[in-house]
């Protein structure tokens, strides 16, 4: 009798049980076929995937129809997954992309969901970032960084937070999209800085993660948004990091996929939010150290050659930072004052990783490849449909998880961690603009100018 009782729970466990049901069937059909024959499902369909995202560039269904106060974001969602695939597009396509996003700027700086709609910093962002994709100096050149740094000065609230839009909402996202194109732009100063911290700081719940707007749940897209651009000011030891580890290695579930908070279900997307907030704490060691008081098991475990160089080179040339705490790995350092905010990015790139991965990159890559991966395109979980956002987040996560065990951005990822053939590859990005990490390079380079 008992046992014939159908187990019942809450609406939420029920929904967590049908999900590990799915997942859980997966993983079983694809351990019971001979190991030899399960690598092609652990492939990446490459061909498959640039054909769909290419698809969605010319053509899309009339149901997108209710993206059309989005539209930089379906350019940024295709160009970035097409180069994380190694790929680009034609030129015509090039030229029509870059004449397209010209036509959603604003004569007034930053840009709309689309030609004459009123710019917002969400689509700001995805077009500042698919514009950095096409790369190239046409494209770069395109945008009106000065009219782009009045748009942003606009929208600051005295808060020290961001409004999204003229009129609009004030939270994390809005502040997080400011700073990164204010950062990659090179237009990031002090008069655009002031308080965002302390508006970021009064985000960080109970829980260690970020909620978007002060009193709201812990979350992960606005854990990265906060923790990457509390980096790029250079603010980041002001966060309580401890906790903000512990909430995060918490949201990786039994499916290998993150969840995005406490108690909800696991879907692709967060494998960039969470795996990118992951990674980019990995390389954050020295901060944490001080926070936890442990710095001198920083001195004697520390790997991070580039961190001690940092403390030990000759420092004739540079000036002592007045906040020792504000250099862009924490510790004590010497941070060149002229630097200022325009070589963070630069700088966190190319540190050491001081520290092993916080979360399972393999079964990460397990759950991107055989439960998020379709025929073409990404999707959530099994049972929804694929769509070109997730396509780019489940692409991102899959890159960050093949690069997260190497030392540096210069060397390669080991053939162990990659889950699938060596050929799955794919490109790096850089975790706190979500760039392909060349064309950030190229940015970078290109507004040094300036
Ligand atoms: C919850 O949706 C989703 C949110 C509260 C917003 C998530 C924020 C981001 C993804 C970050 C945005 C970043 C930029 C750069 C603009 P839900 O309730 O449907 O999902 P859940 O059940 O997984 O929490
Ligand atoms: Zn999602």
């Amino acid at each position: 009798m008992e046992s014939s009782r159908k187990a019942r729970g809450t609406k939420t466990q029920e929904e967590q049980w049908m999900v590990e049901n799915d997942v859980g069937q997966i993983y079983s059909w694809v351990s019971s076929i001979p190991p030899n024959a399960q690598s092609v499902f652990l492939e990446i369909r490459r061909d498959n995937h640039i054909q769909y995202l290419m698809h969605g560039l010319n053509n899309l269904a009339p149901s997108f129809s209710t993206l059309d106060a989005n539209r930089p974001w379906i350019c940024y969602w295709i160009l970035h997954s097409i180069a994380l695939l190694g790929d680009s597009l034609d030129g015509e396509l090039e030229h029509s992309t870059i004449e397209f996003l010209s036509r959603c700027q604003d004569p007034d700086g930053g840009y709309g969901g689309g030609p004459g709609q009123m710019p917002h910093l969400a689509t700001t962002y995805a077009a500042v970032n698919s514009l950095i994709t096409l790369g190239g100096p046409k494209s770069l050149s395109s945008i009106n960084r000065v009219k782009l740094r009045a748009f942003l000065l606009r929208m600051k609230d005295a808060s020290g937070g961001f409004r999204m839009h003229d009129g609009g909402e004030v939270d994390v996202r809005a502040c997080y999209t400011a700073i990164s194109v204010a950062s990659v732009l090179n237009i990031l100063d002090d008069e655009l800085t002031q308080n965002v911290g302390d508006y970021i700081l009064s985000c960080q719940t109970y829980e260690g993660g970020i909620a978007g707007e002060p009193g709201s749940e812990a979350h992960g897209g606005y854990t990265f948004c906060g923790l990457a651009a509390m980096i790029l000011i250079n603010e980041v030891h002001r966060l309580d990091l401890p906790c903000l580890i512990d909430w995060v290695v918490f949201r990786q579930g039994v499916e290998g996929g993150f969840q995005g908070r406490t108690n909800k279900l696991v879907d692709g997307c967060y494998s960039f939010w969470q795996g990118g907030v992951a990674v980019i704490v990995q390389k954050l060691h020295s901060v944490i150290c001080e926070q936890l008081g442990l710095s001198n098991v920083l001195d004697s475990e520390c790997d991070s050659e580039s961190y001690h160089d940092y403390e030990t080179s000759d420092i004739s040339d540079v000036e002592e930072c007045t906040v020792e705490t504000s250099c862009p790995l924490g510790g004590t350092c010497h941070h060149r004052k002229e630097d200022s905010f325009a070589d963070i990015g630069v700088d966190f790139i190319s540190s050491k990783r001081a520290i092993a991965p916080i979360f399972s990159s393999m079964h990460l890559q397990q759950y991107l490849l055989l439960c998020s991966q379709e025929g073409a395109g990404f999707r959530d979980k099994p049972g929804k449909p694929r769509d070109q956002y997730h396509t780019c987040y489940c692409l991102s996560g899959l890159s960050v998880c093949q690069y997260c065990s190497s030392a540096d951005a210069s060397s390669p990822p080991l053939a162990r961690d990659i889950l699938g053939p060596y050929p799955n590859l794919l490109e790096q990005l850089h975790p706190l603009y979500n760039l392909v990490l060349d064309r950030y390079y190229e940015a970078h380079e290109f507004f040094s100018k300036f």
